[in-house]
Order: structure tokens, then C-alpha cells, then sequence
């Protein structure tokens, strides 16, 4: 069988940011079947702060970084004009460019990095060239006159579908990202795709989205503070049944609106409280991705040669409704759950591992509760985002349909994942 080879666009790629997603993308790349250092050079593009002055986690990385021929290369998308980027990619002689670190960057950012992209895009256009004679257009930022090396561009687009969402839609908050999908698609110079991929799996487990919550009943926290022997252990469970169930009540006035209905494994020892709450209803569908699949599949997306190009590409780790998100949660938890913490703090039996169920507490938040709760407080982006979620409107795609599906990509679902992240102390409990 004939070696294959790499897309030319992937011989010097440059990823900006290394959050979360972009070290994820930045061992995909480094690790993808096709990648060779002999025919692909890797850039990260870190604030120069962060080179100059890193902490010593940030200096961790990038020494690891370097050690896997990584080049490290300052840029910042906020200080830095349009024109001091353009430059910057042009010098790199960048052929891709990825953005992976949009999440709290302020707001013209995005565009004023596609501006600078187009402008330093390859010199192999043909769109711009008058009697053979390259020009350069200043209304038209990819013009000859302006040519680098850019080939191809990965937006920071990673999550919803934000054609489907529309610009009015979501109150507005997307529309920087259309702006960016109109520039894309009104020019033909540089090849573009954008990775749709849902929520983040580790988004939709951090504490404060809400939709998952953890926490201990207060008496294990006392027996764990005070490391009780078993035998008080077993003598305060009556006691324990009946703070949770006062923990049900509060759940349901709280969320007043709210439909909690409680799971049948009430009866066994439950030191954990799980919540899980669903935005708008248990039927809503939620497409979710882990970070190393939207890298693994960016990764794909830029290496192969037969990859869809100038359009969104749908990925899927998991699409499901809250309810059986909540049912593989509950799966994950009841398979997983020991706890080794509470065993080094017992006195009569220090190897002791022992096996807990947590309770799981189903919630709903329905979408005129998100709203009026978003109307209080507009400032707040976090409301914001539930009301788009619970709203769901590009926020789910059949995962048989996707292209990763199609591909044979082997993706993580939230069961798996949960089995995999879940531990005693989940949520720093
Ligand atoms: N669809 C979704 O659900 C979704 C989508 C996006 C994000 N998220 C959530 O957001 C979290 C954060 O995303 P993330 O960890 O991937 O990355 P991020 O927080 O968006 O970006 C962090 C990286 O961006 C760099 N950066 C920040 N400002 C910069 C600037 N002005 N110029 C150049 N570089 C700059 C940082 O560099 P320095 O090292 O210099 O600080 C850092 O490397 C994720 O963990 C995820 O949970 C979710």
C-alpha cells in the first residue's frame, strides 16, 4: 500500500492557545499517524507574557512542549492589531492556522484575527491577479499584494451551531461568530473549516453550568472529619435517610418550577448527592465532545488530503436527551463508586475500601425559569448560555449523521467518560 501523504496546507501549522483544547490539539498533532517533524513544523502561539514570565505550571508545559519540537512563538490576539498579526503569520510562513483559545477573549477578537489570516493568506490565489500582475486590494484583506502563506484556517467556532442559532438568536451573543462565517465564506483564498462539536464533555460537568452538582450530605462530612469508626458509621445512617430527604424537599421548592423526581436507590448507603438538572425538559437532546476528540478530529481534518473543506463539519462524542444523560450518569456512578478516601481515615480498618451509591436528584430548570432568572441579572453570561442551551436550537445533531461518525472516528461518550473521571472527590468534594 501506497505511504499517505500529507495535505500540503500541514506542513507548518500554527495553534494559538494551549487551554484545555489547544493542548489537546497540540498531542493530536503530534501524535496523528501522518505527522513527521521531518515534513511538518508545529508553532504555538502564546501571549508574550506568558513566555517571558510564565508560572511554573504554563513554564511545565512549554518545556514539554519544546521537548516534542513544539516552537513556541508570541502573539497577542488582544493587544496586538490586525496588521501586527497579519505580519506574524506572514513571517511564520504559517500554512494553517487554528485558533484554540477564544473562550475569554474580548469582543472584535475573533474577526480582527480572520482579517489577519485572509491577509496573510498564500500567494497562490487566483482571484486577485489583473493582467498577470499581482495587486494588492486594501478592501479585500486576502489580496495578492498582501501574500503569505496561509492556506487554511480553523476558527475558534468549536461548539454550537451558530447558523442555526442565527445572529438574533442566542440574544445576540454569537453574532461576532457569524460575522466570522460570513468573511469565510464571502472569499476563496483561504481554505477554512469549522469544528462543530457541541459542549465541551468537561463543560457540561463543571459545577457552576449546573446541570450536574455535586455534593456530601452533612453527615458524612462530619463522619469524615472525625474519621468514625463503621459501627457509628451504620448508626447514623437513619439519620442520614432523613436529611436527604429534607435535601429533596429544598431541592424542589428551590427550583419551585422544577419537576425533581428522586431515583429508587434511596435505601442504600448514600453519602453523595448527585443533582442532575435538565435545561427546559428530560426529552432536549444535547450533542457533547471531549477535548481530545475535537482535537483528534482536527487533527484529521488538517492532515488528510480527503477532508471536507469551506463548510462546518458536525463531530459527536455523545448525542442524547438529559434523561439518558442522566441514566448513563447514574450507571457510570453505580459501577465506579468507592470510596478510598474515607478508608485511610478509619480507625479499625485502614485498607478498608468501601462501596457507595450515590443519590442521584433529577431536576428540571424549564426555559421561562432560565429566562426570568436571565433577565435579573443580563450582566450574567453564564444565564445567558443556559437560556441558549435550554432554548436548543443548534445544539444537537444525530451522531449517526456526523462526520466522525462516518469516518469510523472512535469518540468518548459521557458514560465512559464519567467512568473514567468520576472519583469520591469529584467536584472537590
Ligand atoms: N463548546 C463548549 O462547550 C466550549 C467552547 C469553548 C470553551 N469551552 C470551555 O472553556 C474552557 C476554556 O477553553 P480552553 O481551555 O480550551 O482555552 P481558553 O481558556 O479559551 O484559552 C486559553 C489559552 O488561550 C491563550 N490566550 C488567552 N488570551 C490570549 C491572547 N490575548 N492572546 C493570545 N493567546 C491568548 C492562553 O494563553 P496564555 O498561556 O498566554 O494565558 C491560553 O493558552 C474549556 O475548558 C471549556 O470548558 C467550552
Amino acid at each position: 500500500m501506497a505511504p499517505q501523504t500529507i495535505h500540503h496546507r500541514a506542513t507548518s501549522i500554527l495553534v494559538i492557545g494551549a487551554g484545555e483544547l489547544g493542548s489537546a490539539i497540540l498531542d493530536s498533532l503530534t501524535t496523528h499517524p501522518l505527522y513527521s517533524p521531518s515534513t511538518t513544523k508545529i508553532s504555538l502561539a502564546v501571549r508574550p507574557s506568558t513566555l517571558t514570565s510564565p508560572t511554573p505550571e504554563k513554564q511545565a508545559h512549554q518545556h514539554t512542549y519544546r521537548e516534542k519540537g513544539v516552537h513556541l512563538v508570541p502573539a497577542d490576539l488582544e493587544a496586538w492589531s490586525e496588521d501586527d498579526l497579519a505580519r506574524m503569520l506572514r513571517d511564520g510562513q504559517y500554512t494553517a492556522v487554528i485558533h484554540a483559545g477564544g473562550f475569554g477573549v474580548g469582543a472584535g477578537t475573533m474577526l480582527k484575527l480572520t482579517r489577519a489570516v485572509l491577509s496573510a493568506a498564500a500567494a497562490n490565489t487566483n482571484t486577485n491577479t489583473t493582467n498577470g500582475t499581482d495587486t494588492a486590494d486594501t478592501n479585500n484583506p486576502g489580496s495578492v499584494g498582501n501574500s503569505g502563506s496561509v492556506e487554511y484556517y480553523v476558527p475558534w467556532q468549536f461548539g454550537a451551531d451558530y447558523d442555526a442559532i442565527t445572529r438574533a438568536g442566542g440574544q445576540g451573543m454569537f453574532s461576532e461568530q457569524i460575522d466570522v462565517r460570513d468573511l469565510l465564506r464571502s472569499q476563496q483564498r483561504v481554505d477554512w473549516v469549522i469544528v462543530s462539536c457541541g459542549i465541551f464533555m468537561s463543560f457540561l460537568f463543571q459545577e457552576f453550568w449546573g446541570v450536574m452538582q455535586c455534593e456530601r450530605s452533612e453527615h458524612d462530612q462530619k463522619r469524615r472529619e472525625h474519621g468514625q469508626t463503621q459501627s457509628e458509621h451504620e448508626q447514623k445512617q437513619s439519620e442520614h435517610q432523613q436529611k436527604q430527604s429534607e435535601h429533596q424537599r429544598e431541592q424542589s421548592e428551590h427550583h419551585h418550577e422544577g419537576n425533581a423526581t428522586q431515583n429508587q436507590n434511596q435505601d442504600q448507603s448514600q453519602d453523595k448527592i448527585i443533582t442532575i438538572t435538565a435545561l427546559n425538559s428530560w426529552s432536549d437532546w444535547i450533542t457533547t465532545t471531549t477535548a481530545t476528540d475535537i482535537a483528534k478530529c482536527t487533527a484529521e481534518l488538517l492532515y488528510c488530503p480527503d477532508t471536507p473543506v469551506n463548510q462546518p463539519v458536525y463531530i459527536a462524542g455523545d448525542t442524547l436527551t438529559y434523561s439518558e444523560f442522566a441514566d448513563a450518569i447514574e450507571r457510570a456512578v453505580a459501577d465506579t463508586d468507592t470510596d478510598t478516601t474515607t478508608s485511610t481515615s478509619r480507625k479499625s480498618n485502614s485498607s478498608h475500601h468501601s462501596k457507595h451509591t450515590p443519590l442521584l436528584v433529577r431536576n428540571v430548570w424549564p426555559l421561562e425559569y432560565l429566562r426570568e432568572e436571565s433577565r435579573r441579572d443580563p450582566d450574567n453570561q453564564l444565564k445567558r448560555y443556559r437560556v441558549v442551551f435550554a432554548e436548543g436550537r443548534g445544539l444537537s445533531w444525530p451522531k449517526e449523521q456526523t462526520w466522525s461518525w462516518k469516518r469510523g472516528m472512535k469518540m468518548e461518550g459521557v458514560e465512559e467518560w464519567v467512568k473514567k473521571n468520576w472519583n469520591w472527590n469529584w467536584g472537590g468534594l
